[in-house]
């Protein structure tokens, strides 16, 4: 029995094997950053039908691919799939993941499993050489939702406020940071997007104990005000909150340890842009979304605008207006993908209030 898809320049066959069609733009996107970072060694760990692994193979032209799936089920469709599509190159293997993990060094390691990649990142972290790529489609947990589920998969206390998605997206950035670190590695985020039920990691990773000491500094916590609502980050691995607001003095929630540093890195995502616009696979809402990622300024959590105008009771005008006024007080300001009525900046609170309250 069959049942073919068609996916980018693949054909599938995924009777028998996870396929989820709402992860092409996941895919698409994993295929645009491969070629854009010329990888020639890429092990799809989790591979089910081997959609993911086989596009990087025949779209981003990587010379290695390893798929492997534990599966003997998906390995068969996997075979299948590769000899399809001319892909007879292709390394196909049947093993735990962990396994494979620890017996063999990849230049790239792309993890795709169900839930939560927690399982894998121990394994993931002394395999991966140059890049590590993750999705983790447990949102619940990681943003906050699911707390006692999210701290035993993550080490890690989030707090659930308006800024929810990023917060997922650094609580996980945090846990793979501190899995690199004991191995004596270091991340540089390349590209982050919590899109539709997961959120998506692209880290290229530096070796060496002064890598891994530089990332770690990239570590904090947040202090959330149950009060007043509004955030302060508190850098550094050991938790230096007082557990008060430091506005109101109202008693804060405190998030971490968690991802503080850059998650967005514009050239690499600009160059993942560019192979997607000249590729089959071109989506207007993958470009749109890599578009905003290259956009988005570099300052931890946003403001919900609409959140905020119902807070100063006033009724929110257009968000660009109201990034431009914030741009030409002299402060940075941007959109966000992470949410449609999501603003980030570095100006202070009593500004946005002045500003949105003089509208
Ligand atoms: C979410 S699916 C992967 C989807 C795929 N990457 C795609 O884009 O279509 C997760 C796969 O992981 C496999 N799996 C689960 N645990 C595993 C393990 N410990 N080692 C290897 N594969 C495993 C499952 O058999 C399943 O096919
Ligand atoms: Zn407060």
């Amino acid at each position: 029995m069959a049942k073919m898809v068609e996916e980018g320049a693949v054909a599938l066959n995924v009777e028998g094997a996870f396929y989820n069609p709402r992860m092409r733009l996941n895919r698409d996107i994993g295929v645009a950053v491969a070629k854009s970072l010329g990888i020639s060694d890429y092990l799809d760990g989790l591979a089910a039908s081997g959609a993911r692994g086989l596009r990087v193979a025949k779209e981003a032209k990587v010379e290695h691919v390893v798929l492997n799936d534990v599966s003997p089920k998906a390995v068969a469709l996997i075979e299948e799939n590769a000899e399809r599509n001319g892909l007879g190159a292709c390394e196909i293997l049947t093993s735990n993941a962990n396994v494979l993990l620890h017996q063999r060094h990849f230049e790239a390691v792309d993890l795709d499993p169900f839930g939560s990649p927690s399982p894998f990142l121990a394994a993931a972290s002394r395999s991966a050489d140059k890049y590590l790529f993750i999705t983790a489609t447990d949102t619940a947990p990681l943003c906050g939702a699911h707390l006692k589920s999210g701290i035993r998969k993550y080490m890690a206390v989030p707090v659930k406020a308006e800024h929810h998605r990023e917060m997922g997206a650094r609580i996980l950035l945090g846990a793979v940071a501190r899995e690199l670190a004991r191995v004596d590695k270091g991340i540089s985020p390349l590209l982050t997007h919590v899109t539709d039920h997961y959120a998506r990691i692209y880290l290229r990773i530096a070796r060496g104990a002064k890598m891994a000491d530089r990332a770690l500094e990239g570590m904090g916590h947040l202090e959330q005000c149950r009060i007043c609502g509004r955030w302060r980050t508190v850098p550094g691995m050991a938790c230096r909150s007082s557990g008060a607001c430091s506005f109101c003095e109202g008693r804060a929630d405190v998030a971490g340890p968690l991802w503080l540093g850059p998650i967005q890195d514009r050239g690499a995502i600009r160059a993942a842009l560019s192979e997607l616009e000249g590729s089959k696979a071109r989506s207007e809402r993958a470009v749109r979304l890599l578009q905003l990622c290259a956009e988005e300024i570099d300052v931890p959590m946003y403001y919900d605008h609409h959140r905020l105008c119902r807070k100063f009771k006033t009724t929110p005008g257009a968000a660009d207006n109201l990034i431009n006024d914030l741009r030409s007080a002299g402060y940075s300001a941007s959109r966000t993908h992470f949410s449609g009525v999501g603003i980030k900046t570095d100006a202070p609170f009593e500004l946005l209030q002045e500003i949105l309250c003089s509208i």
